[in-house]
């Protein structure tokens, strides 16, 4: 057996490697390695999911941002970003249409928008959870105060995704203006688990000169946070950001971690991205095949849409909402799961 097979039979058994075993996994995997790690991570989501696949609708509310990301493309700097403001109503409508369409979550997700004040925001959860009492509400605004996480809490929000983007402070800073900090950034994820919210984290594979050890970091440092939820993603250049010479992140290297980060948190929700589809063309399909059990498509007007661009070519940017999300459908179940009309909370039992 190879050394590779048995760091990967090792993280399945124990949870868990030093960091130098990460890194001699991650630089030095072959394709057979990766197709070993799927087929064990696959087996672990069949165990624990069996073969069911949670849908999230995704609502962009608003591109507006105060910060200035490198690689985003809706970063404050973006002088070519037509920016865009869903009303409460416009999102109510979506929650609407996402309903009928089978969807029991509501992921609200937009750039850190002074507009959206704790208040508007609280009001709007309140009115979609008496709208739609069975259904949960997912924010991803970004970086807020502990205070106001706990009145969005108290409204009614269900769980908050807030990817930590990196685990190395000095490649933090190489992705961040001066004042974005991975200090604050870790701050928020630990309010947020400590108020109660289903959490998530996450980063981007091949994000600008980040390293195997840093994506090792990561790796522990979501061991450490123990979160309901991780999202991951190729990084894709955008056009309008100083990373736009840059190469995208690796499918393969995406695919790969995806399964080691099910062998390490066998319970943990875990979507197949949309930038994953995006960088290739089946690859939320791949992904659910690396072990994934989570598809967020998105649900958001069709103008909005168009112009939540975090990077560029996003897949399903042009197409109506419903059609996109029947394909995508179709396409899980010809490889053999099922898409279920469930919230699809994080459970251990
Ligand atoms: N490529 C891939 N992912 C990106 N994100 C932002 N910009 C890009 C990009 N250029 C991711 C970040 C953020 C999430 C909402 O989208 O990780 O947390």
């Amino acid at each position: 057996m190879s050394d590779n097979r048995a760091l990967i039979d090792r993280l399945e058994k124990e949870g868990e490697l030093s960091k130098d075993e990460l890194i001699a996994l991650i630089s030095s995997y072959s394709s057979e390695d990766r197709a070993y790690a799927a087929s064990r991570a696959r087996a672990v989501s069949l165990r624990i999911f069996g073969n069911k696949i949670y849908f999230r609708g995704l609502i962009e509310i608003s591109n507006y941002c105060k910060n200035d990301c490198y690689y985003c493309g809706i970063r404050k700097s973006n002088k070519n970003a037509e920016r865009y403001r869903l009303s409460p109503e416009d999102i109510l409508q979506c929650c609407r249409y996402g309903y009928e369409a089978g969807f029991r979550t509501f992921v609200l997700q937009g750039g850190e928008d002074p507009w959206w004040t704790d208040e508007r925001m609280a009001t709007l959860i309140k009115k979609i959870k008496a709208e739609f009492s069975e259904c949960a509400v997912t924010l991803s605004l970004g970086e807020r105060s502990r205070e106001s996480y706990q009145i969005l809490f108290d409204a009614g929000a269900d769980r908050y995704l807030l990817r930590h983007e990196t685990a190395d402070p000095c490649h933090y800073k190489k992705l961040h203006p001066e004042c974005q900090t991975l200090e604050n950034r870790m701050r928020c994820l630990k309010d947020l688990i400590d108020i109660g919210y289903q959490t998530g984290c996450g980063c981007m594979v091949g994000s600008p000169y980040q390293t195997a050890a840093q994506l090792s970091e990561d790796l522990i440092c979501m061991k450490k946070l123990r979160p309901q939820m991780i999202g991951i993603g190729p990084f894709i250049p955008h056009k309008y950001t100083p990373f736009k010479d840059f190469p995208a992140g690796s499918v393969e290297d995406t695919l790969f971690l995806l399964s080691l980060i099910r062998l390490m948190h066998p319970h943990v929700l875990l979507p197949a991205t949309t930038a994953l589809g995006t960088a290739m063309e089946d690859g939320r399909e791949q992904g659910i095949l690396a072990g994934a059990n989570v598809v967020m498509p998105n649900i958001s007007p069709y103008e909005a849409r168009k112009r939540y661009m975090l990077y560029d070519k996003k897949v399903d940017a042009s197409s109506d909402s419903l059609k996109s999300r029947l394909v995508l459908q179709e396409k899980i179940e010809a490889i053999g799961y099922e898409v279920v009309t469930d919230r699809g909370d994080y459970r251990e039992e």
